[in-house]
């Protein structure tokens, strides 16, 4: 491993508050995952960029972490650095809502209800941070967040400081430039919305239904990832998955939910090799089956055997 140098472990060790072999798992919604060789935790956007410009100079891969809720993390764990972003400022003005990549979506949907806003109500699906709602345009109850997105500030190493424009970013279903495009290996520091003001009682009641509609469909207090696959065009990954059988299949530990085809179950101790061989059987069976490629949603991270 090239960039294991005395020099480069020692800027990695000179971060502030950084940790080694720091364990993952408990910071991914899923519970899996081994751990990454070097840690911090930052909110400063400036002392971000800075680490991300040091590491980039030094050859030291790098991975920015938001609440891991959309991540297959290796159970070999993450080679060099994972930044763990947790700015979670919010600033409100009037209809404009500025906030910080480490704000929970489930938690600035409460927020701006409470502040009389309408049409952010979709959010209390999302699990996940701001700056990974950006960074593959999640969604939920048929709205994304390209919807009510005016703007992004970003960082791209390359360019420095920048602001996105919903056109820059490229969204599409569950993804965007910086997931799978030219804007790869940027920082989103803060997204602006814009909403409408209304009646924010109005906003909570909707909330309190979708959440109890998710509750019924979803298998929400289990560990998991979320969707795991996107749904392809006209059809939906669970229903598939249901019409192949495969609800209940399982690899060790991790487990089709019974409740919803297109989530995989941590049960306790599953790891990240028997879900990529679930992930792997329910692609192959839905393509024999049905003809349809099943894509994955999940990003899978780390030094994950091929
Ligand atoms: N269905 C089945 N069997 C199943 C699951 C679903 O037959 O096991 C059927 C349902 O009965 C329904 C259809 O498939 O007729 C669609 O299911 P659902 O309404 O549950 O929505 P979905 O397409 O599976 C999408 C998003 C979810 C989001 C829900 C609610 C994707 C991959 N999934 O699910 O997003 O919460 O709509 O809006 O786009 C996520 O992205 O992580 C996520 C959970």
């Amino acid at each position: 491993m090239s960039w294991r140098t005395a020099s480069k472990l020692s800027w990695l060790r000179s971060l502030p508050a950084v940790s080694e072999d720091e364990p993952l798992a408990s910071r991914t919604s899923f519970g899996i995952g081994g751990p990454a060789d070097f840690f911090v935790e930052m909110s400063k956007p400036s002392a971000i960029e800075e680490t991300i410009n040091g590491s980039l100079e030094r050859g030291i891969p790098y991975l920015l972490l938001g609440a891991g809720t959309n991540l297959l993390i290796a159970d070999a764990g993450v080679e060099g650095l994972v930044i763990r972003v947790v700015n979670r400022d919010h600033h409100i003005d009037g209809r404009v809502v500025r906030a910080g990549a480490g704000l929970k979506m489930m938690r600035l949907a409460r927020i701006v209800a409470e502040a009389g806003l309408r049409g952010f109500e979709f959010a209390i699906g999302v699990p996940g941070t701001v700056g990974g709602a950006v960074y593959q345009n999640a969604g939920c109850w048929g709205k994304e967040l390209r919807d009510v997105l005016v703007e992004v500030e970003g960082f791209m190493p390359s360019a420095g400081k920048t602001t996105w424009k919903p056109a820059d970013l490229k969204f599409e279903y569950r993804t965007s430039a910086l997931r799978n495009g030219k804007l790869k290996g940027g920082l989103v520091v803060a997204a602006t919305i814009q909403l409408e003001r209304g009646d924010g009682e109005e906003a909570k009641a909707m909330m309190a239904k979708l959440t109890r509609e998710r509750n019924e469909t979803q298998p929400i207090k289990t560990k998991n990832c979320g969707s795991v696959f996107k749904n392809p065009p006209g059809d939906s990954a669970g229903r598939l998955v249901q019409a192949a059988g495969l609800k209940g299949a399982r690899e060790g530990n991790a487990v089709i939910s019974s409740l919803h085809g297109n989530f995989i179950i941590n049960e306790g101790g599953a790891t990240a090799v028997e879900v990529k061989k679930l992930i792997e059987r329910v692609q192959a069976e839905v393509r024999r089956r049905f003809n349809v490629e099943l894509e994955t949603e999940v990003e899978m991270v780390g030094r994950l055997k091929k």
